[in-house]
């Protein structure tokens, strides 16, 4: 009952969003519609008093909610768990940017994620809700260098730059801070600078929900993917 509520409260946000744009496309084939929205008035709510995320003074090209998991590995050294990469869809939020939904979004979007089951994927999370622009997708690629992993945004497969083989954004951390909120289980806020691709020249996580692994694990410890939701700002 209280995630049918949730999704009900997301499916108005979501029925705004359909409602919004005069004119919008119809549904591409697969179910999804090209984004319509300005992001003229999308902004990132940044702490005070602190240097490494800020905000570019241009309007964000794309505003979108990342539904997905973070995965990790349990170090046989430390017994903590370490990041191994992340995977995520993103979902247009333009619309949203003018209305009070677009402040909770991300939490509406963890709720009804963390309450579905592991066969729903967080695609489907997106049909369901009623959040019809898929613009793409996050996840990691081995680095440039050869060495490591680098994080990505995709955009080349889904949405209007769907077959625009150079609309994507891989990107290097140069920001980083504990989520606002100051939880231990949100993941941190991100700044990253372009490396490759011209969908953007950065690339902010914000607005994180959940995400972060338990605080220790014992040796032998399966990996583990852990559900998130988070705003990402592409500038
Ligand atoms: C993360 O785990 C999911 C399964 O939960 C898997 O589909 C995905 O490929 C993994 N990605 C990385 C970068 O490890
Ligand atoms: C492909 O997408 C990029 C943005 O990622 C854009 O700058 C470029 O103009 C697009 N190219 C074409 C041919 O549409």
């Amino acid at each position: 009952m209280f995630a049918f509520q949730l999704l009900s409260a997301l499916s108005s946000a979501a029925l705004m969003v359909a409602a919004a744009p005069a004119g919008l496309a119809p549904p591409r084939p697969g179910g999804f519609a090209p984004s319509t929205c300005s992001t003229a008035a999308a902004k990132m709510d940044l702490p005070a008093g602190q240097t490494q995320l800020v905000s570019p003074t241009t309007a964000p090209l794309f505003v979108a909610l990342g539904v997905g998991v973070q995965n990790y590995t349990c170090s046989a050294s430390t017994l903590k768990y370490t990041s191994t990469g992340a995977v995520a869809s993103l979902f247009d939020i333009s619309c949203l940017d003018t209305t009070p939904a677009f402040a909770s979004v991300q939490t509406l979007g963890y709720a009804a994620w963390k309450a579905l089951p592991a066969s729903v994927t967080a695609d489907d999370l997106g049909a369901k809700i009623g959040a019809p622009v898929l613009l793409g997708y996050h996840y990691f690629v081995t680095s440039p260098s050869g060495t490591g992993i680098s994080p990505k945004w995709d955009f080349t497969s889904t949405g209007k730059l769907a077959g625009n083989s150079s609309a994507f954004f891989l990107g290097t951390k140069v920001g980083d801070i504990t989520d606002a909120a100051n939880t231990a289980v949100n993941v941190d806020w991100l700044a990253l600078n372009n490396v490759q691709g011209s969908l953007a020249s950065k690339v902010f996580r914000v607005d994180t929900v959940n995400g972060q692994p338990p605080t220790s694990c014992v040796a032998g410890s399966p990996d583990i993917s852990v559900k998130y939701t988070a705003k990402y700002f592409l500038y």
